[in-house]
């Protein structure tokens, strides 16, 4: 096989693609999402009961209350938060859409403040820097697993009485200083989308030690409904609505299928960590490709391997994920900064240029294939695939 890239003329380093991340589903996982078919409710029942539980005591956590996706999560938290027109929420540039939301839905607007380039997290002095009398709270996002700077954010939120809401979505499954991810105040979320550390097909979880957080969020999951009505004691059928509530019911099915994928969470961090080892060693070496940040006060969970193109690796960010496409070899860009959307720009005013480093580090960005089915054939396949174009650009 010739060592050039399949985009100037090689043969892909594989025939099949990879993609940069998926789901792992076993027989038994199959099998536990039928047998949630023949119970009693295959809406929200008793296995949403119990994967609720479980997920409350991995994090150590008082509550936890499962809803249809991530982006719900965030959602309820921010109502439950009390965020709401007129107030502003602080966070990450660098994030996807629905971190944002967590003040769009409410009414308040997002602030986003810049990113701290080692870590690609919210960076606690921006963040100070954004900090003004409408403050309500402020959304950390744990970027590709790494967690922000908790210790920091605490005080801040403590100094200024603010919110905290984690959006924890990409590191459920990790440790910051010993205790789980989430179990930090005051509310956490996290998604059990199909490329997330465990799944659920689509699914989301709030997590909260507050008892009138927790509350809050279970009541606007499913309607803002109440059912003992002062006064209707002898009218079993009588539930009144308090407010504008949802329907974001996890289904049994669901549950099913998180109750098993909980059981492989320390199987599939055993594996993640594997792979980000691997290529963090055969990377070592390649002058402009920055791996990730390590951390010392945490045991992250890696959802992605995010690497950045810089100069030195011989061709830039656009070139390199077209030619590891070329291999065969899915890989991704997280994110596009929230202040480039038409719709941020439009309705707060940001445009480009305002939040230089997570710019500048989203140039570089790639987010490699991670994921726990990979074989080692296919970890070797991509490190084959980069080091093969950065040899070309330099050679
Ligand atoms: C950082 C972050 N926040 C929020 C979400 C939304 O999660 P979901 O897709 O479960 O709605 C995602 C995932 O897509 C995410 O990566």
């Amino acid at each position: 096989m010739t060592e050039s890239p399949a985009k100037y003329g090689g043969r892909p380093v594989r025939t099949d693609v990879l993609g940069y991340g998926r789901q792992s589903i076993t027989d038994a996982e199959k099998e536990a999402v039928v047998d949630a078919l023949d119970g009693d409710y295959i809406t929200r029942g008793p296995t949403v009961n119990q994967f609720e539980e479980r997920v409350a005591a991995h994090v150590g956590i008082d509550h936890a209350v499962a809803v249809t996706s991530g982006t719900a999560a965030l959602h309820l938290s921010g109502l439950a938060a009390g965020f709401g027109p007129g107030d502003e929420v602080v966070t990450t540039p660098l994030t996807f859409a629905s971190t944002a939301h967590a003040a769009t839905y409410t009414g308040a607007t997002p602030v986003f403040a810049d990113i701290d380039p080692e870590t690609r997290t919210l960076d606690p002095d921006a963040v100070r820097e954004r900090l003004g009398p409408d403050t309500a709270g402020i959304v950390p996002m744990h970027y590709a697993g790494y967690p922000a700077d908790i210790d920091v954010f605490l005080d801040i939120a403590d100094d200024h009485d603010l919110t905290l809401l984690w959006d924890a979505c990409h590191a459920f499954g990790g440790t910051w200083r010993g205790d789980p991810i989430g179990a930090q105040a005051d509310l956490s979320i996290f998604s059990f989308h199909p490329v997330k550390n465990i799944t659920t097909g689509e699914g989301g979880m709030v997590v909260t030690d507050d008892d009138e957080l927790a509350a809050r969020v279970r009541s606007l999951r499913t309607f803002d409904m109440s059912y003992d009505v002062p006064g209707h004691e002898d009218e079993p059928w009588y539930q009144v609505v308090d407010g504008v509530g949802y329907n974001y019911n996890m289904t049994d099915m669901q549950a099913a299928l998180g109750l098993a994928q909980l059981d492989r969470l320390s199987a599939f961090k055993r594996r993640r960590d594997e792979i980000a080892a691997r290529y963090d060693e055969a990377f070592a070496d390649i002058e402009g490709l920055r791996t990730p940040p390590n951390c010392e006060t945490a045991d992250p969970m890696y959802h992605l391997y995010a690497v950045e193109i810089r100069d030195g690796f011989g061709c830039d960010r656009t070139e390199f994920v077209n030619a590891m496409h070329a291999e065969n070899v899915g890989v991704q860009v997280h994110y596009v900064p929230l202040h480039y959307h038409p719709f941020f720009q439009r309705e707060y005013d940001y445009e480009r240029g305002m939040f230089p480093e997570a710019e500048r580090v989203y140039e570089g960005l790639v987010s490699l294939p991670l994921f726990p089915e990979m074989s080692d054939e296919d970890v070797e396949d991509v490190v084959r695939a980069v080091r093969r174009i950065h040899r070309h650009h330099t050679a």
